[in-house]
């Protein structure tokens, strides 16, 4: 890591971490698409799988484009984020508080990979290799795509379901404050904090 000294180091650096992120993915999203009580999040959990196993690929055709092996570097981020997942799914039974706890996980997640994207993008551009750029946009609207599902899964009720359906979890209210927070676009600022006090 001390060696790391140029732009193409970073990069490939990089490009490593984010394959190790999206194989992670891989064997997290069906523990996530199982733990789901929704229908609609499950089908939009395991439809984001199949995606992501199309991201892995394309990250392997990068490496290629580059002439570099398809390597992992241990993405330390996304080890902790799904670590977090699992957590949740362990802490609390099925029901409408856990799916929006897997909603809370899974959207950091995406936006995990939506920065990674951005930035390999850049660096990619700024090294002259567009068409990498190119390939690993289609990922980066794929994680965009199902992260606004996700928020859209939120708001359409998960959200008010997690909040009245106290007897559906041990941890209501831990969870529903957590999804409340989903999408970043600064939609849910009395969602983001305390659910707690409306259903206690
Ligand atoms: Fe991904």
């Amino acid at each position: 890591m001390t060696e790391t000294t140029t732009l193409k180091d970073l990069f490939i650096d990089e490009l490593r971490d984010i394959y190790h992120a999206e194989r992670q993915l891989v064997r997290a999203l069906p523990k996530l698409a199982k733990a789901a009580t929704s229908p609609d999040l499950r089908e939009a959990i395991e439809s984001h799988l199949a995606e992501t196993e199309e991201q892995v690929s394309r990250i392997e055709q990068a490496f290629e484009m580059i002439d570099e092996p398809a390597k992992t570097k241990t993405c330390s981020g996304m080890l902790g984020i799904v670590e977090e997942g699992s957590d949740v799914i362990k802490e609390n039974e099925k029901g409408a508080a856990l799916d929006a706890g897997i909603i809370a996980g899974a959207q950091r997640a995406e936006h995990y990979e939506m920065a990674a994207y951005g930035t390999i993008m850049a660096w990619a551009r700024a090294l002259g290799h567009d068409d990498v750029a190119e390939l690993l946009s289609l990922s980066l609207e794929e994680e965009k795509a199902a992260d606004q599902k996700l928020t859209e899964l939120a708001e359409s009720g998960l959200n008010e379901a997690a909040r009245n359906g106290r007897d559906e979890s041990r941890q209501p209210a831990m969870a529903g404050t957590t999804a409340g927070n989903s999408n970043g676009n600064g939609k849910g600022r009395g969602a983001s904090s305390r659910q707690r006090g409306g259903h206690r």
